[in-house]
């Protein structure tokens, strides 16, 4: 039924790293397919995080690509910036555009710059109204729980939304990733693998545990078989 991306690819969120010990946490997940990096601004959502700065670092740190999750306003503002620090894909939220012209514009913007362009959607967000600007875009995040905290617990209902854009990417014969975000761990790995996720952030369930490579792994595998 569903035709995802050759291999799911897991993304620790580095927002439940051990800031104190940064090198040491993202070095426990050389085995991961990307890095995701969450800046918040205290606007967009009710928390902050860090900036360019700390993203930079951590590009300097590891060898794996960066997953930037901007929840901002405005995002145009500072997708210089993040590309600088070495972003390779940026996603930035529809509900922070004025419009689904502006988004295209950014996601054009994005890849003329030679970095991966993505929208976010928050539970609250319809799908519907962008399945026509796909081609526009390299990957889709659904977050699975409202952004701005690690450690929510999962929305399965969100998973309608994959099913949905699952439908629409192969019907159009589009290479564009569905990625999820929030509360997956080793109990929602296979539902979300079996929706037609391509790849899985996971922030508490991967450092939260004594050994983040083996859980790394452990999800890799679970939505691998979820997905035959
Ligand atoms: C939430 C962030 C997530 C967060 C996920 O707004 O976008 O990336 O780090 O954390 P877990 O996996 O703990 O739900
Ligand atoms: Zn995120």
């Amino acid at each position: 039924m569903t035709t995802p991306a050759a291999a799911p690819l897991i993304a620790p969120s580095m927002l439940a790293a051990d800031f104190g010990h940064l090198e040491e946490s993202l070095n426990k997940v050389s085995n991961a397919d990307w890095i995701h990096v969450d800046i918040m601004d205290g606007h967009f959502v009710p928390n902050i995080s860090f900036g360019p700065d700390i993203a930079k670092t951590a590009n300097q740190i590891t060898d794996q690509p960066l997953d930037l999750h901007l929840m901002i306003t405005s995002p145009e503002k500072w997708v210089d910036q993040f590309i600088a620090a070495g972003a390779d894909s940026i996603t930035f939220h529809v509900e922070a555009m004025p419009d689904k012209s502006a988004v295209v514009e950014l996601a054009r913007y994005l890849r003329s710059q030679g970095c991966r362009a993505a929208v976010s959607i928050k539970p609250g967000t319809a799908v519907e109204d962008y399945l026509d600007i796909l081609p526009e875009l390299d990957m889709v995040l659904v977050m699975s729980v409202e952004p701005g905290f690690g450690g929510q617990s999962f929305m399965e209902d969100q998973l309608a939304k994959v099913v949905t854009l699952r439908q629409a990417i192969d019907s159009q014969g589009l290479d564009t990733l569905i990625e999820i975000d929030g509360g997956i761990s080793a109990q929602t790995i296979e539902k979300a693998a079996a929706a037609g996720v391509d790849m899985f952030v996971a922030g508490s369930a991967v450092f939260g545990t004594p050994d983040p490579a083996a859980t790394v792994q452990e999800l890799r595998d679970l939505a691998t078989a979820a997905r035959n």
